[in-house]
């Protein structure tokens, strides 16, 4: 099989980073270019973690470019209390040496898709939509050509993570996540549902930490700091309790779908409601045969570890990191 051609737009933010280590090592995936947004912080800091990451990775040929700064409608949001002031946790923060790419992540994204075959260009989107939707608003044939958009975003039964029921991606930027969602591209979305199961456990954190590599050093890292914002801030009710992994799961679906259950649905967003701003109302009595978007339900958590620690051990095999 050969490797699914993939944007991933992010906001790191420490969840972020896991996902981009495990992209940035999964033989399955050809990362064309990671583009950044304004979201766990603001975007200069979104955009120099991602270039961290790359060069903690060793993938300095994945280009990096530099987004939106604000949503499209409303002031900039921020999540420091869950990623640390700068981002990433508890990884002290360098000035990375890879160059960020010539222009806006928009532009980037339409000239990505639009250059090459029509479906075979995936987006994964981890943080707010609002690059994704700038770049169907830049060009408006861009949703047909797009391939699977992976989004984490949005909360139905399990309640929201930042009101009672929204999720911070999509009530970040709500306008964004209508735009893309109403755009009329496939869109498989990883809302609370299904990434509060996913876990990291004490005994998965330690699984991470046993791989010798600076990739999986740092991973383990956002890991542990998640750990004890969890513990800290939320609580922590079983002894074999753990942060719940949210960005990793799109792009562990791009690798192993077999590990997480999804229904076909229609996806709306609102808007107009201050109360539900960015809760996502999934209308599951859709014609399987053409709807344009599935929800995630449920993940086989240990599998997602197991991904995890499996490809980053790989890479350490391969590159002898
Ligand atoms: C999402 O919000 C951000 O804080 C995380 O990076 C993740 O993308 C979870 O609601
Ligand atoms: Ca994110």
């Amino acid at each position: 099989m050969p490797a699914q051609s993939l944007i991933i737009d992010c906001d790191p933010g420490v969840d972020d980073a896991v996902a981009l280590f495990l992209a940035f090592a999964a033989p399955e995936l050809e990362v064309l270019a990671v583009t950044t947004v304004a979201g766990n912080v603001p975007g200069r800091l979104t955009q120099r973690n991602a270039r961290i990451v790359r060069q903690i990775a060793g993938r300095e040929d994945a280009p990096v470019f530099g987004g939106a700064e604000r949503p499209l409608k409303r002031p900039p949001a921020g999540a420091g209390a869950f990623h640390g002031a700068e981002g990433l946790g508890d990884l002290e923060p360098f000035e990375p040496t890879g160059i960020v790419g010539d222009g806006p992540a928009a532009n980037a994204i339409v000239d990505l898709v639009m250059r090459r075959p029509e479906g075979s260009v995936a987006v994964a989107v981890l943080g707010p939509m609002t690059n994704l939707a700038l770049a169907m608003r830049r060009e408006r044939r861009l949703a047909e050509r797009l391939g699977p958009v992976v989004v984490m975003g949005g909360a139905r039964s399990e309640g929201g993570n930042i009101t009672p029921s929204a999720e911070f991606n999509v009530w970040a930027d709500p306008d964004a996540a209508a735009v893309v969602f109403g755009s009329g591209c496939d869109v498989v979305a990883f809302g609370l549902d299904v990434t509060h199961q996913v876990r990291a456990t004490e005994a998965r954190i330690a699984a991470v930490e046993a791989v010798d590599s600076a990739a999986a050093r740092a991973t383990a890292s956002m890991l542990r700091f998640s750990q004890r914002v969890e513990r800290d801030t939320v609580g922590w009710p079983t002894s074999d309790w753990g942060a719940p992994l949210h960005d990793p799961c799109p792009i562990a679906w791009l690798i192993r779908p077999e590990l997480f259950q999804t229904r076909p649905c229609r996806i709306e967003v609102e808007t107009a409601s201050d109360l539900t701003r960015g809760h996502t109302a999934v209308e599951f009595r859709v014609d399987p045969a053409t709807a344009r978007h599935r929800w995630a339900v449920a993940a086989d958590a240990q599998g997602v570890f197991d991904l995890i620690v499996e490809t980053l051990k790989d890479q350490a095999r391969g590159t002898g990191a």
